[in-house]
């Protein structure tokens, strides 16, 4: 979309592309939200959150509903990237990079889910830090926070893998019930002690451009 260069930002790995969430590839990702393979157990995500909903159009609509108005709302306090993943040129999950008050604090949050056909090999590591790539190398970002469910045994193994120190705990929802958290957070000095040389950023000109960076 030649008007929004932000859904023109890209960040490429040997193995996987983070593309900027068009309403095209949406489209397609949509497929693998319909399906249900968004779905884990025990339930990995706080609510409110379209992956709950049973009826398969409706958990669609709602989740293309939560990504627009989440995606057109940049403010200096708050905004968010959306980008799908794209292995083998098929789209298999989201992977979002959040700000708060980022010209001030430097601090981004990470959220993803993977196609569960392609959960436990490695993929959602990859992701994670192409992700953090973008926030630390192409954002200047201080330092980068996850949340996980003590319970949700992959995001707390990557977080811990990828040099992030706990940062206690705290409460969430889940389907209406309560969850404990683990707060996760990586100093910008934790991440270069472990950066790659093999991820590609593009177009990020957009983001010093058209987010409230500084
Ligand atoms: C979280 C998620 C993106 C991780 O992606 P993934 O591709 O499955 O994870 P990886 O294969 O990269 O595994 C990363 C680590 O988690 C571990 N892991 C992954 N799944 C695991 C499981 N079910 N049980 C135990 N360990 C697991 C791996 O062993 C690996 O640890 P290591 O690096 O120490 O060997 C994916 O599982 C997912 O989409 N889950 C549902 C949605 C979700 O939980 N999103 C996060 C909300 S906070």
């Amino acid at each position: 979309m030649k008007n929004y260069p932000l859904l023109d930002v890209r960040v490429s790995t040997p193995t996987l592309e983070l593309r900027g969430a068009t309403d095209e590839l949406l489209d397609q990702l949509a497929e693998v939200v319909r399906a249900g393979k968004t779905h884990a157990e025990p339930a990995p995500y706080d609510d409110p959150m379209s992956f709950y909903e049973t009826d398969p159009d409706l958990r669609v609509a709602k989740w293309l509903r939560a990504i627009w108005r989440r995606r057109g709302a940049v403010e200096p306090d708050a905004w968010r990237l959306y980008f799908v993943v794209m292995v083998d040129g098929r789209p298999v999950g989201e992977q979002t990079l959040s700000g708060m008050h980022f010209a001030t604090l430097g601090t981004v949050a990470t959220f993803s889910w993977l196609s569960v056909d392609l959960r436990a090999r490695g993929v959602g590591r990859e992701m994670r830090e192409a992700i953090l790539h973008l926030a630390f190398d192409g954002l200047g970002a201080r330092e980068a926070s996850s949340d996980a469910f003590v319970d949700n045994p992959g995001s707390n193994a990557i977080s811990r893998r990828l040099g992030y120190e706990p940062n206690g705990y705290d409460w969430g929802t889940r389907r209406g019930e309560p969850g404990l958290l683990n707060r996760w957070r990586l100093t910008r000095d934790a991440w270069e002690t472990r950066r790659r040389d093999d991820i590609r950023l593009h177009n990020i000109e957009a983001c010093h451009a058209l987010l409230p960076l500084s």
